[in-house]
């Protein structure tokens, strides 16, 4: 059975999370708020601990794990070589929403790395996720607490629709913050490369580095012949509503007019539709179930809302979802990634 145990942000009770820890200690489960999304963590040093993971999640063995961590320290016992660039910007932006892929030291298994030679690694702001790292005194394995293929987990909700009866305790910790998960980028080269777009944008990297660049794969279809991403967890099918997805491009008003047609189509045809607008648009929808992502004035409660709104169509069943895109903001990367695999790269350009 799982333990479903609520914990205040603010006022951290550690006897409830001792039990977590304790967990974590003995090789179990626990998955557990971050500010990007909730994580589903094991001890990442113990082979049997983090292959629970891959079983409870259904996740390809080959799709290697972040492993978190609460003190710089952790990256002499983790990594191997020059790790000066990356401790850079993990001084820039740790505890934060970065994960940075580093050479691995002989301690790091090949079953958390999906047999990579190099390791990924977070130090995680949200006081829970960090007092438990820190607590438990372990390396704390932990992929998004989704089954594999569903949008990732923003509340303990979510984690429970996938997770419950298969790992030993959930801690609702409430929200979380971001929405997305953390950036992703490989600093084992000369430049910083972004394997993962997210909250911290190539522009903050910019800041730090002075160079910076994406990696070429988050630009081609997975389609595509030879398409291997330097983040191997990039080809598989992600995020994906049980409804096809299409996002359409365009002038806004012309957006509008040709979803709201689809729509009235579709509907007259006896399929359930799902629009994804916005604040500024949600009344100049017609049909199907129409529901907010957030406001354009605002970029991050786009961000945040996505995972949630792909998670609330599986429940009322849509058979199609349209949706306006979001590229012209600075979290576009990261929103359109996502929207993006989200819909198979199905796009109507208006
Ligand atoms: O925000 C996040 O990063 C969340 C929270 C829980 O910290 N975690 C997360 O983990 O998103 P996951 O497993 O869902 O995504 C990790 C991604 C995968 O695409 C994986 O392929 C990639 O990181 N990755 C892990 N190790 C890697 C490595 N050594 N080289 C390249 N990519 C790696
Ligand atoms: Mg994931």
């Amino acid at each position: 059975d799982t333990k479903i145990i609520k914990i205040d942000n603010d006022h951290i009770d550690s006897t409830k999370l001792k039990e977590a820890v304790d967990i974590l200690k003995n090789g179990g489960l626990v998955a557990f708020p971050t500010e990007t999304v909730y994580g589903l963590g094991a001890d990442g040093l113990n082979k049997d601990a983090s292959m629970k993971i891959y079983a409870a999640k259904g996740r390809p063995s080959d799709n290697p794990l972040i492993l978190h961590i609460s003190s710089m320290k952790a990256l002499d016992d983790l990594t191997k070589g020059d790790s000066s660039l990356g401790r850079k910007l993990a001084q820039a932006f740790w505890p934060g929403p970065l994960t940075l892929i580093f050479n691995k030291s002989e301690k790091v298994p090949l079953t958390t790395t999906g047999g990579l030679d190099t390791v990924a690694v977070r130090m995680p702001s949200h006081p829970i996720a960090y007092e438990l790292i820190r607590q438990s005194g372990v390396y704390v394995a932990a992929p998004s607490a989704n089954t594999s293929g569903r949008p990732s987990p923003t509340t303990a909700g979510h984690v429970i629709e996938d997770m419950d009866g298969r790992i030993d305790m959930i801690i609702d910790g409430g929200k979380a913050d971001i929405g997305l998960e953390s950036t992703i980028v490989d600093v084992t080269g000369e430049i910083p490369v972004i394997l993962r777009p997210g909250f911290i944008t190539l522009e903050d990297i910019e800041r730090v580095t002075g160079e910076a660049e994406y990696d070429r794969s988050l630009f081609q279809k997975p389609s595509t012949e030879n398409f291997k991403p330097k983040a191997p967890g990039m080809k598989y099918r992600h995020y994906a509503p049980k409804g096809q997805l299409t996002i359409y491009e365009g002038e806004s008003r012309n957006v509008i007019q040709a979803i709201n047609k689809e729509a009235a189509k579709k509907q007259s045809e006896g399929f359930k539709v799902g629009i994804i607008a916005t604040d500024e648009t949600l009344s100049s929808y017609e049909n199907g179930i129409i529901k907010t992502i957030g406001t354009r004035k605002d970029e991050k409660t786009i961000a945040s809302g996505l995972f949630r709104l792909l998670r609330e169509f599986d429940t009322e069943q849509a058979d199609y979802i349209y949706s306006e895109s979001f590229y012209d903001n600075p979290l576009g990367q990261a929103i359109m990634n996502r929207l993006l695999k989200a819909a198979g790269y199905h796009i109507e350009k208006i």
